[in-house]
């Protein structure tokens, strides 16, 4: 299927967000893992936490959807049953990544795999740490999925990451629930905590000092009703699209403004876009708040601060979409040290890259990023999204700015992490 977009002249109502994925993902796993029954409103509708469901029913665990409600009876800690057929974690490199945490603590074997985007990306990552604590696993050629995974009692470590990633962080701690000792993970560049979060939360114990994260193995997890807030990464879209078309304004209600995720806000405001956080709150340990946004005509009159170093690692999935402001920024844009967007659904650079070419921007590619000179207009153009929902959305975006007609090709990628983005677009463009 190919979508046909128009520039648009405004943007104004109110987006609702899914949940955030990224939560959505960890409560459901430890949902399964928890003695009792949980409750998670606002569970992610995206087709990611779905294949995280599917492969933890395919494990024994009883999960039901009803509406946005998603209810999990925990089968505790060691309770997984060995499942009859490969799991299948989709697109979804948080649902392989995490879930061989836990499946390393489980004595049975299983085999989990993905589609072909996932079954080319790294898995070396993962299975170096799971092999040190003592589990079984083998891949494919060069560490690619699936992963056959025999577990069992493993043995608690302390390990530095090798990358910044919050999945990789996730697993060995998950893993580390079922070691003979605690398990420390370092990581040098801080990553999304929603894992560390969330542990507390279903109670167990984990203790950080500086930049190690250590917990403890062998707890009693307590299931627990939880409200996962709206998903900042899908709200960039929204923020960059009201930044980028005259006149815009948007209310983005219950978005999660985690620490470490937030970093996107704090971009977009040292970059002058007009946002307002509105009745900020906090449930389960995730702050949440109210966005409004509103174009601002100065914005792209000034350059915009280079992404480069830490700051890399808490943008990593937004970059995409601010990619396409920097497209249109007057003092252009440059991103490094973002090598890891390589190796993501798509390689997000040469697909970024590719995309914004066909627009007619000048823009030079790099190992680890991009550069583009400033004072340049997109022009409607085919994207080609590689299956990659990120890519699909950030085009769109790019679209609504741009001169002349933009067609998105497989536009339903979207659904990967944001169903009904193009009804929330359409929604919001004023006729
Ligand atoms: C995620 C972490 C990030 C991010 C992904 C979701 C998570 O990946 O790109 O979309 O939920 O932990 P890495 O931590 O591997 O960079």
């Amino acid at each position: 299927m190919t979508l046909p977009l128009n520039p648009a002249t405004s943007l104004s109502g109110t987006v609702l967000l899914p949940g955030d994925k990224s939560i959505s993902h960890r409560y459901a796993m430890l949902a399964a893992i928890a003695e009792g029954t949980s409750t998670i409103e606002y569970f992610a509708a995206s087709r990611d936490c779905h294949s995280t469901l599917e492969c933890l029913q395919s494990l024994g665990v009883e999960a039901r959807q009803r509406g946005q409600t998603v209810t999990i009876k925990g089968r505790g800690l060691r309770g997984l049953k060995a499942p009859a057929h490969v799991l299948d974690a989709g697109n979804s490199g948080t649902t392989i990544r995490l879930l061989s945490g836990i499946l390393a603590g489980h004595p049975f074997e299983s085999l989990i795999t993905g589609d072909e985007s996932l079954s080319n990306r790294p898995m070396g990552r993962v299975i170096r740490p799971l092999q040190m604590m003592g589990a079984d696993i083998e891949s494919r050629e060069r560490e690619l999925p699936p992963l056959r995974i025999r577990g069992g009692s493993l043995k608690g470590i302390r390990y530095s990451l090798p990358v910044a990633s919050a999945q990789v962080k996730s697993c060995v701690l998950f893993a580390g629930l079922y070691g003979d000792a605690s398990t420390a993970v370092e990581e040098t560049i801080p990553t999304r905590d929603h894992s560390e979060i969330a542990l507390r939360e279903f109670g167990g114990t984990l203790r950080i000092q500086g930049n190690w994260i250590e917990v403890d193995p062998g707890p009693t997890l307590q299931g627990r009703h939880l409200v996962v807030p709206g998903d900042l990464s899908g709200a960039a879209f929204f923020l960059v699209a009201a930044a980028l078309v005259p006149n815009s304004e948007l209310l983005l209600p219950g978005v999660g403004l985690n620490g470490r995720r937030r970093e996107l806000l704090d971009y977009l405001l040292r970059a002058g876009l007009n946002i307002k956080v509105e009745n900020e709150t906090a449930i389960a340990g995730e702050p949440r708040g109210d966005l409004r946004v509103r174009y601002s005509q100065e914005l792209l009159q000034r350059p915009l601060p280079p992404i480069q170093g830490e700051q890399v690692a808490n943008l990593i999935d937004e970059i995409p979409v601010l990619a396409v402001l920097g497209a249109q920024a007057s003092g252009g844009l440059t991103i490094s040290d973002a090598h890891e967007l390589r190796v993501k659904e798509s390689d997000r650079i040469s697909a970024i890259v590719t995309n914004l070419r066909a627009m007619g921007i000048e823009v030079e590619e790099k190992a680890d990023g991009l550069s583009m000179p400033g004072g340049q207009q997109l022009q409607g153009a085919d994207i080609v999204t590689r299956n990659d929902h990120r890519i699909a959305m950030a085009f769109a975006v790019a679209a609504l700015a741009a001169r002349g007609e933009t067609r998105i090709h497989n536009p339903e990628c979207a659904d990967v992490s944001f169903p009904g983005f193009w009804t929330a677009l359409r929604n919001v463009i004023a006729m």
